[in-house]
């Protein structure tokens, strides 16, 4: 399997496994140093971070770790989400160490710049290599958010722009917005959430993002460590999801014991590999991926990781795991109402029937 790859159409090579940096800061520096090197020496030398992740810590975290041999990795991180001032929609609320942080989009041109250059400071370096949108802001026009971008990218700042938890009609809008850029300069990629347990890219972001030949970054390949044999050695595992994601409920932690006892267990056996490395192999076989973004917080989670490069996995093998993956009636979404979960899927495909005859009117 190539461990470097070009992301999308651009002049940037990844690592086809990206190192992800969230949430590291319940670990001491120096473990979290150590899995940051583990990570590096194994060839994730991509590393993926925002100025969100633990309010700026994990990059200024970064900054100290990597001073001295910046050019080793590649940085790719995001903009448009603040937590210290009162403008923008909620995205979400938290308590951390007894305070109240209120997390809010803001991708006005002013915000975004303000974003970059300070994670150009906490990260001690003149450029990221990539720099994505990550939540995008409803009350700002994309092409706003992307224009801005673009001029930072103008003045060396950033190498590339990317998108992150975009729906299909943004994603083309993004496309559209910078489809007059220099070649290799247009959008680079879409990062979004996709594993054996979360297909909904499948539909029309993965698509969308392949004909257009951008690069797809796939966040929370591991769903969190639950694609691991934790569940089978400790059923009452809390990982660090399980405080917000459904996934964690209890009659979906009975279906996935089944699943990974029945389905990746025994490829495991065979291989010769953690469970965890097969699950991450079945990512990174889909070719519609550049990489996976995996976190780690050991250097043995680092190595099981990187193991899904040699992984090997057949042809019938990615089939079958994905197919029975795919057939697992999992209830992301328990405290939805029937009718609100119509209402969602009704309008997904209005704005679905909208983008076609749109197409069709071109
Ligand atoms: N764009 C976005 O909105 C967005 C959203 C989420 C994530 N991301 C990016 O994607 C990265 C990865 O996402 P994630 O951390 O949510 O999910 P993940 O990569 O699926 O899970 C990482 C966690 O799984 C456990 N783990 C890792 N390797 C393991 C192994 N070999 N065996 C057993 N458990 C293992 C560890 O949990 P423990 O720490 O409990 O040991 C680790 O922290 C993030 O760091 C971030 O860079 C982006």
């Amino acid at each position: 399997m190539t461990r470097r790859a070009p992301l999308g159409g651009t002049d940037l090579e990844i690592s086809t496994l990206v190192f992800g940096s969230m949430g590291r800061s319940r670990q001491d520096a120096r473990t979290r140093a150590r899995v940051l090197d583990a990570a590096i020496d194994a060839g994730l030398t991509s590393i993926d971070t925002a100025p969100l992740y633990d309010f700026g810590d994990v990059e200024s975290f970064l900054g100290r770790a990597l001073d001295g041999r910046r050019e080793r990795v590649e940085l790719l991180s995001k903009v448009g989400l603040r937590w210290d001032d009162d403008h923008g929609e909620v995205l979400f609320a938290t308590e951390v160490g007894g305070r109240r942080r209120t997390v809010r989009r803001d991708s006005r041109p002013h915000a975004i710049r303000r974003d970059v250059e300070e994670s150009l400071e906490r990260l001690r370096t003149d450029h990221l290599d990539l720099c994505q949108i990550h939540h995008p802001d409803r009350r700002v026009p994309l092409e706003d958010a992307l224009g801005e971008l673009d001029r930072l990218r103008e003045e060396g700042k950033i190498r590339h722009i990317g998108v992150s938890n975009v729906e299909p009609q943004e994603l083309e809008t993004g496309l559209a917005s910078l489809a007059d850029a220099a070649p290799g300069r247009g959008l680079a990629s879409l990062q979004l959430h996709y594993s054996l347990l979360e297909r909904h890219a499948e539909a029309e972001l993965l698509p969308l993002a392949e004909a257009a030949g951008i690069g797809v970054l796939a966040y929370t390949p591991l769903e969190g460590g639950a694609l691991s044999t934790r569940f089978l050695e400790d059923a009452r595992w809390r990982g660090a999801r399980a405080e917000f994601d459904p996934l964690f409920a209890p009659p979906n932690r009975a279906l996935l014991v089944e699943a990974i006892t029945q389905h990746l267990a025994p490829i495991a056996r065979e291989l010769d590999l953690a469970v965890s490395s097969v699950a991450l192999a079945w990512v990174l076989a889909q070719p519609r991926v550049t990489a996976p973004i995996v976190g780690a917080s050991s250097e043995a989670q680092v190595a099981e990781n990187a193991a899904a490069w040699d992984a090997g996995l057949s042809a019938d093998a990615i089939s079958a795991i994905g197919s029975a993956f795919a057939a697992l009636p999992i209830d992301r979404h328990p405290g939805d109402t029937l009718a609100t979960r119509a209402r969602g899927k009704l309008r997904r495909l209005r704005e679905r029937v909208a983008r076609l005859r749109r197409r069709g009117g071109r």
